[in-house]
């Protein structure tokens, strides 16, 4: 391509896409590709759902935008459906997954009352890119280049709960934690581990914010990631999959914590508004429907078995780790030119951290599309290694 005009902040690979439909996309010239991370975890329906597609054109000829000193039918809806399938709470409707934290960051402050504010993050987590956010991620490469950051975070190594308490101290108000770790590699957090810190935050009083927005909506076979863990947060966050790629995101605060939040403490223009919140509805009906959990608990199954034979005949693979649909492949070697030689066999998956390949299709994908996907990839391997 010529001179660009965009600010030189992504790498950008591979051909120009004009459509996609399930878990494929198109280019301009009519190549067919198979996209098994969609999305960046966002597509969970795959491209182009049809219900998804009938209720954008719908409500866009509808109600597109209000603001939010108005009523419309969608957001209490959307926030009773999301409260349904997980605890008693508020909910706060934004657009993108750091706008999330940084809400549950600023309801902490509130929390705290000016005499706690420290928030246990943890090493490898990514929690977004605005300042609040930033500074509550626990990766360097990151957060250097803008230091001064946001002070009052402190990471305690994932998986260790001497680690957790170390770090803790009168001025500490909450821990925020992803489940399984995304951006920084596929690290899932043990059972035992989540147990103790659920346990040590009730006994502290210290909110446990656990960020779903990359676990959240189905991505492990239940609606959310906690659920798997026996545990009932102060704080979840959702945004990726909850408007199928319609950005969207959503706070769900403890019901009974949850009045300290003022009017005019918080807002955001474009949160919650008509479009997006009958979209989201509209995925967790999809969702519910066409059985995408029953789909993730089968495929994953299937995906990991196949994967485990992959690991026997390639030694440069060194384990493979995830949960339901979000899946890594951790590498002996960088893992960027694999994610490169499979864009070239026309296999879209993700490269991160280093030496991961991260594998998180569409939450309805069919066990034909893994079948194809994992015959490219061992081509890449066959390539490679
Ligand atoms: C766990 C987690 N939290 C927060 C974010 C930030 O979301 P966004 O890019 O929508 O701001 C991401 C994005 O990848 C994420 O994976």
């Amino acid at each position: 391509m010529n001179k660009s005009y965009l600010l030189g902040v992504y790498k950008k690979e591979g051909p120009l896409f004009i459509k996609g439909k399930g878990s494929f996309l198109w280019d301009e010239e009519g190549n067919k590709y198979l996209d098994l991370f969609p999305g960046w975890g966002v597509s969970i329906l795959g491209h182009t759902h049809s219900r998804i597609v009938k209720v954008i054109s719908e409500q866009a000829k509808k109600l597109i935008h209000l603001p939010n000193n108005l009523k419309h039918r969608y957001q209490e809806l959307l926030a009773g459906e999301l409260v349904k399938r997980s605890y008693k709470a508020k909910v706060f409707f934004a657009n993108s997954g750091t706008e999330a934290v940084e809400t549950a960051i600023k309801f902490s402050r509130l929390y705290g009352k000016g005499e706690r504010f420290e928030i246990i993050t943890m090493k490898n987590s990514f929690h977004g890119r605005t300042f609040a956010s930033l500074s509550a991620t626990g990766q360097k490469k990151y957060k250097a280049p803008f230091r001064p950051l946001l002070p009052k975070f402190r990471e305690a190594k994932f998986n260790d709960f001497e680690s957790l308490k170390k770090n803790f101290n009168k001025k500490t108000v909450g821990v925020i934690i992803e489940l399984i770790q995304g951006e920084g590699g596929i690290n899932v957090a043990e059972s035992d581990y989540i147990k103790d810190l659920y346990n040590f935050c009730k006994e502290n009083d210290l909110l446990l914010i656990i960020d779903e927005i990359q676990t959240g909506l189905g991505r492990t076979g239940k609606w959310f990631c906690y659920q798997r863990y026996g545990i009932k947060p102060d704080i979840i966050l959702l945004s990726k999959g909850l408007g199928a790629g319609f950005p969207i995101s959503a706070v769900l605060i403890r019901e009974d914590i949850a009045g300290i939040m003022k009017p005019g403490l918080h807002a955001s223009t474009f949160g919650g508004n008509p479009l997006a919140t009958r979209i989201a509805l509209e995925v967790l009906k999809v969702i519910e429907e066409e059985k995408i959990l029953l789909n993730v608990k089968k495929m994953s199954e299937y995906l990991f078995g196949r994967l485990f034979g992959f690991k026997e005949k390639f030694k440069a693979i060194k384990k493979i780790e995830g949960m339901g649909l979000m899946v890594g492949v951790k590498l002996k070697k960088e893992s960027y030119p694999f994610f490169l030689s499979a864009l070239r066999k026309r296999l879209i998956i993700n490269a991160t951290h280093k030496n991961v390949l991260r594998i998180m299709p569409a939450l309805n994908v069919k066990k034909e599309e893994i079948d194809l996907g994992l015959k490219i990839l061992e081509e890449v391997f066959k390539e490679l290694c």
